[in-house]
């Protein structure tokens, strides 16, 4: 009986042997996907749509989304606008496998491990992290360290990617002593933990409920800016990161050697004040992962494909001196919610959008 079955069911594995044999994979990609759109005038009030799954263009590769993770930006570009504007997928950072690869791309392989920032592209209008599936230029993406879940990852973004720029473009070196604004946030954690990795004396404000946190990813002392003039408990700043507001990076100055250097992430502190503190202060959107100063550096090794700052957050992650905590996680038709949270504001770490519930939590 039992020999009998075996014989049966034997055209169906010379089938599947042949289809293997031919690198053919048994799981297609879907030709539609469910997202989370908002409407055409903007708003919170996201609802779940079923689109077609993007196609990669050359140079691009289409990621498998098990997680996003949710920045500021993700909903002030949501906010209603005046006159008509079309639906769009929120959200930039995602963490998941390669699916496709497009014409070109050899840097990367169907089944990779990867995170990155995804964005609207020509090919591609309503492209974005709120979904199952997105793409990407290849050069806007990276491998997934391996110490960490794709949840953790996909807090590897903007956030990251401009906390640690930060502390690149300030140049921050070993006894320094720094001042990071906004300390528990996105921003403020990477850059906390990336200026400790340099040596640096890194002081940090935020409210009484992080204080623990801080002190878990390194940070050597904690000022409450909610009880008054938190500046004037501070000095002798050389390098400030302000990741709070233009008036926060104003008020920063008080706190700071002449000769330093401040980096503003929220706002350019007021017209005439850096100078004023004999300051160097620079800024902007640092947020891009591929920049043209990636061209220039030389690889260290750590598989960034030559972008410093990809380079930094690899070597950092790996090493386990980078580490993305999860303040909250909602599933991806909550994604509403999970603006919301963001928007309230007092985000400790990251919050995390989970698309896929079983593959989200591995490393
Ligand atoms: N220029 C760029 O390229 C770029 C890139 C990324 C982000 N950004 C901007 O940078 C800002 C921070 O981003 P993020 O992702 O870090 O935001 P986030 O994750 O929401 O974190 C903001 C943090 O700031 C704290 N905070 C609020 N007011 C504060 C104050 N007055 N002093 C000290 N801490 C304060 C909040 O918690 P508590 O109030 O509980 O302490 C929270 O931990 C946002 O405005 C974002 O849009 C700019």
């Amino acid at each position: 009986m039992k020999t009998a079955r075996l014989i049966a069911m034997r055209p169906v594995w010379i089938v599947l042997g042949l289809v293997a044999a031919a690198g053919v994979g048994l799981a297609t990609t879907p030709t539609q996907m469910q997202v989370m759109e908002s409407s055409a005038t903007g708003g919170l009030d996201l609802r779940l749509e079923t689109v077609p799954v993007p196609t990669p263009a050359a140079g691009e590769v289409l990621i498998r989304i098990y997680a996003a993770s949710v920045n500021p930006v993700d909903w002030k570009a949501l906010m209603p606008q005046r006159g008509a504007a079309a639906p769009r997928i929120p959200g930039r950072d995602v963490a998941g496998v390669i699916e496709k690869v497009g014409a070109g791309v050899t840097q990367f392989k169907v089944g990779q491990a990867v995170f990155g920032e995804v964005a609207p592209l020509p090919s591609a209008p309503l492209n974005g992290a709120y979904a199952h599936y997105a793409v990407a230029p290849a050069t806007d993406i990276a491998p997934k360290p391996r110490r960490m879940s794709y949840a953790e990852a996909s807090g590897l973004g903007i956030a990251t990617v401009t906390g640690v720029r930060a502390v690149q473009h300030a140049r921050i070196t070993r006894g320094q002593r720094v001042l990071v604004t906004g300390a528990a946030g996105g921003v403020g954690s990477a850059a906390v933990q990336a200026a400790k990795a340099r040596g640096a004396y890194v002081i940090g404000t935020a409210s009484a409920r992080h204080a623990a946190y801080l002190r878990s990813i390194g940070l050597d002392e904690y000022v409450d800016y909610t009880a008054g003039d938190w500046a004037s408990h501070i000095r002798d700043v050389d390098v400030v990161i302000d990741t709070v507001s233009a008036d926060n990076a104003t008020q920063s100055l008080r706190t700071m050697k002449r000769g330093g250097s401040l980096v503003f992430i929220a706002g350019h502190p007021q017209d005439g004040a850096c100078e004023a503190a004999g300051v160097a202060c620079q800024g902007g959107a640092l947020g891009a992962m591929n920049v043209p100063e990636a061209a220039e550096s030389a690889s260290t090794g750590a598989r960034g494909g030559g972008n410093p700052v990809i380079e930094e957050i690899l070597q950092l992650a790996n090493a386990g001196k980078l580490r993305i905590a999860i303040d909250a996680s909602y599933p991806l038709e909550k994604a509403a919610a999970a603006l919301e949270a963001s928007r309230k504001g007092g985000t400790q770490g990251k919050i995390v959008l989970v698309v896929d519930a079983e593959k989200a939590g591995r490393k």
